[in-house]
């Protein structure tokens, strides 16, 4: 079939790609969501959503400072951007800043959705490999390419998918301040279960350079709405917005979002479960041998003596997704399993010795 090409490279491309059917039913511990759904409040808010709302645009006031009341700090609303998701700040980061012939900067291995958002900009990317044993951030290592490469974007996830590293808030601005030329975004997902975030040292008028990346998917349980937020300069965010349409956040989000920041002793009670199941977890692992590694996140990885492909096959016909991290540098052959509450990881213990034939 003839058909017009698109940009080169998008023709290039090799999408992200996440399994996203077929997960219906099961106990999901493959995406690192929250794994009971958003506070009562925020399905009661949509409820009453009346239906003439619908006919009209999103509206969007108030929400930014919302956001700022939920964090604690002097920000101003002009310092607040407002995605559909983080995924989408990415991508907006990408296109405001990122061109051909630039260089992004990275770590690896890290969320898979920066290398497709750099490549498709026509961009470079050095990805700079976590260090064995513990998957400890490579300051050094960085530091040099920072300063050897001017990189137009260092883009570090903190804590990092799907390794767990964490990395202090006065390297980050260290980092900052050395490159005021390259964009430093700090991705920031899974900051709730280790509290490392830059934010409360942060200052914008400094370090212009700095945006930070939030999002209500994996804490508050609004993945299925897409909800981010940047934080940064007000030229940043400006920028980013000039590439961001008017209305790509939709309204059923907008009052889900105001109904989650408002309840954030539902998410700090959720998180404070997650945190208590990952420690039976990984005394479950210890206990029984099994090589791990675990460490900031809402998420492990675990090396099954068996080949992973078999035992991800296994937990799925047991009714437990689990994502497999085959080909990723370093963490080959492992699997990541998300954590949830006490019982689903009680559910996933027991499927997984049976499957292992752990007999302890
Ligand atoms: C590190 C990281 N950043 C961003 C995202 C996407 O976040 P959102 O759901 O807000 O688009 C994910 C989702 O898995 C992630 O792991």
């Amino acid at each position: 079939m003839t058909f017009p090409p698109a940009r080169p490279e998008v023709e290039r491309l090799q999408a992200y790609s996440a399994p996203l059917e077929g997960r219906r039913g099961l106990l999901r511990l493959d995406f690192n969501e929250n794994t009971i759904g958003p506070s009562p409040k925020v399905v009661q808010a949509i409820r009453a959503i009346p239906a003439d709302h619908y006919g009209i645009y999103p509206e969007y006031d108030g929400l930014r400072e919302a956001l700022i009341a939920n964090l604690g700090l002097p920000l101003q609303i002009d310092q607040i951007g407002l995605f559909n998701g983080v995924d989408a700040a990415l991508h907006a980061i990408f296109q405001a800043y990122g061109d051909r012939g630039e260089t992004l900067l990275t770590t690896s291995p890290t969320f898979g959705y920066y290398n497709p958002c750099a490549q498709v900009q026509g961009m470079a990317i050095e990805a700079v490999p976590y260090q064995l044993p513990d998957f400890s951030f490579p300051l050094d290592a960085v530091r040099h390419a920072l300063a050897g490469g001017s990189p137009r974007i260092l883009l570090i996830c903190n804590p990092n998918n799907p390794t767990g590293t964490r990395l202090a808030p006065e390297p980050i601005l260290e980092l900052a301040a050395a490159a005021p030329q390259t964009l430093v975004v700090i991705d920031e997902l899974y900051e709730a279960f280790t509290g490392d975030s830059v934010l409360p040292l942060a200052d914008f008028a400094a370090t212009p350079n700095l945006v930070v990346l939030r999002s209500l998917a994996k804490t508050a349980g609004l993945a299925g709405l897409r909800m981010g937020f940047a934080i940064g300069a007000a030229p940043v965010i400006d920028r980013l917005g000039r590439v961001t349409g008017p209305y790509d956040i939709n309204s059923v989000a907008v009052t889900a979002a105001h109904a989650a920041l408002a309840d954030q002793a539902y998410t700090d009670a959720y998180v404070a479960q997650v945190k208590q199941a990952r420690s039976w977890l990984v005394e479950q692992l210890q206990q029984a041998g099994v090589r791990h590694h675990c460490a900031g996140g809402n998420y492990l990885l675990l090396w099954p003596r068996q080949p992973a492909a078999a035992v991800e096959a296994q937990l799925r016909e047991a009714g437990i997704l689990v994502r497999s991290m085959a080909g990723k540098p370093l963490i080959d052959g492992s699997l990541r399993v998300s954590i949830g509450t006490g019982a689903q990881m009680e559910q996933f213990w027991q499927a997984y010795r049976a499957i292992t034939a752990i007999t302890a």
